[in-house]
C-alpha cells in the first residue's frame, strides 16, 4: 500500500431479504422433494424469494435505504462510485447501478459488476483500489440479486438452494489498523460449463420470459467450491499478514452449510467462529456475505478490531477472498 494514502475499509453497512419466505413444506408441494432431503444436502430451511413486481433494483434500494437508517441521513453524503454486484440486473443496459445513483440522487459514477457470487467481494476490492489510488473518496458497493426469476422452478436439483436478497457498504478510508486487507480476486474460466445461465432476459422487468433456465453440475461446484474456500481463506490471510488464529470471524459465502463445515474443518475453526445465515436465506449470491455481515453485527458478533474473514466462489468459475478489520465506528 503506498505510504502516504489510508487504506480502505467498510463504514457502514445495510441489508435487506424480501418480505416473502417459501419454506422446504412450500416446496415439498410444488416439486418431488422433502424439507429432510434440503436440510441434510444443503443445510437451508427457508428462502426470501422477490415478490413478482420487486426486482433486482429495488433489492438493492431497500438495501441502500437499511444503511441509511442504520447510519443517519448522512451516510451517503459524498458517495462519488455505485457499483452493483449483480447475476440478474434490471437491464443489459443500463446499469443497476445508475438507477441506484438516480434513486439517491448520488453525484457519483456507477457500473454493474458480474463475477457470479463473489461479485461483492470484487466491488469491495474495486472500491478500495478506487479509495486508495485517489480516484474516489466513498463507494457505495451493493450486491442484490433476484435469482428466483432465473430458477427453473421445475428443476428441484436447482431450485431449492436459492433465495433473494441485497447488501451495500461504504467502502472509504479508514485509519489504521482497519480496513479491507489481503483481497484475493481469482478466476479460472475452465470451469464455466459448470454452472451457467446462457440466455439473458429472465429476471427484467420487461417481463421477458426465456427458455434456457439455470444449470449447475453440483457435484463438481461442491467439490471446487471446498478447495477454494480453504485455499483463498489462506492466501488472503497470508497477504494480509496475519494467520487463521487471528480471525475472529468467518464469513463465508452462503450457498451450502456442508460446504461451509468443510472449509471450517480445513481450516481448524471452531463453530462459534463461524457465521452461518444459510439456513435462513439459502444462496442469494452476491447479497450472502453483506446479509451475513449485517446478521452476524446485529447479533453482536463483531467488535472494533475484529479482523473478519471474507471468502465467496461461484460461476465463471470464480473466487474471491479478504481480511477485514472492523472499525473504526
Ligand atoms: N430433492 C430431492 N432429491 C433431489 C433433489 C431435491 N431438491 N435434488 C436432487 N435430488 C436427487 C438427485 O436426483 C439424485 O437422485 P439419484 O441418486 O436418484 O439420481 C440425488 O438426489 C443425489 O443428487 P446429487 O446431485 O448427487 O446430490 P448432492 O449430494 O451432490 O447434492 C447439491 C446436490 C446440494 C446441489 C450439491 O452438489 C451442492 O451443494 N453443490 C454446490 C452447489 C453450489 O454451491 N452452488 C452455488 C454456486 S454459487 C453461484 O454462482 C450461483
Amino acid at each position: 500500500m503506498n505510504e502516504t494514502r489510508p487504506r480502505a475499509g467498510v463504514t457502514a453497512l445495510g441489508a435487506y431479504a424480501p418480505s416473502k419466505v417459501v419454506t422446504n413444506f412450500d416446496l415439498e408441494k410444488i416439486m418431488d422433494t422433502s424439507d429432510e432431503w434440503i436440510t441434510t444436502r444443503t443445510g437451508i430451511k427457508r428462502r426470501h424469494v422477490a415478490a413478482d413486481e420487486e426486482f433486482t433494483s429495488d433489492l438493492a434500494f431497500r438495501a441502500v435505504e437499511n444503511l441509511v437508517a442504520r447510519h443517519g441521513d448522512d451516510a451517503l453524503t459524498g458517495v462519488d462510485m455505485v457499483i452493483v454486484a449483480t447475476n440478474t440486473p434490471d437491464a443489459l443496459f443500463p446499469a443497476t447501478a445508475a438507477l441506484v445513483q438516480e434513486k439517491f440522487r448520488l453525484r457519483a459514477g456507477a457500473f454493474d459488476l458480474l463475477a457470479a457470487c463473489p461479485g461483492w467481494l470484487y466491488a469491495v476490492g474495486i472500491g478500495k483500489s478506487l479509495v486508495e489510488s485517489g480516484q474516489c473518496k466513498r463507494v457505495l458497493a451493493i450486491g442484490a440479486e433476484a435469482l428466483t426469476k432465473i430458477v427453473d422452478w421445475n428443476d428441484r436439483a436447482t431450485a431449492v438452494l436459492f433465495g433473494d436478497g441485497g447488501g451495500a457498504a461504504i467502502v472509504e478510508a479508514v485509519p489504521e489498523p482497519y480496513g479491507v486487507k489481503g483481497v484475493v480476486l481469482g478466476a479460472d474460466g475452465a470451469g464455466a460449463d459448470h454452472l451457467h445461465k446462457r440466455s439473458v432476459g429472465a429476471c427484467l422487468p420487461s417481463g421477458a420470459r426465456l427458455s434456457d433456465s439455470l444449470y449447475m453440475n453440483g457435484r463438481e461446484v461442491y467439490k471446487f467450491a471446498v478447495r477454494v474456500m480453504n485455499t483463498a481463506t489462506l492466501e488472503a490471510v497470508e497477504k494480509a499478514g496475519l494467520t487463521v488464529d487471528d480471525i475472529s470471524l468467518f464469513v463465508p459465502h452462503q450457498a451450502n452449510l456442508r460446504i461451509i463445515e468443510a472449509a471450517r474443518e480445513r481450516l481448524s475453526l471452531p463453530k462459534e467462529r463461524v457465521v452461518v445465515t444459510v439456513d435462513e436465506y439459502g444462496n442469494n449470491s452476491t447479497a450472502s456475505i453483506p446479509l451475513a455481515l449485517a446478521n452476524a453485527l446485529d447479533a453482536g458478533r463483531i467488535a472494533v478490531g475484529d479482523n473478519l474473514l471474507l471468502v465467496s466462489f461461484g460461476a465463471g468459475l470464480t473466487w474471491a477472498s479478504a481480511v477485514l478489520t472492523w472499525g473504526p465506528a
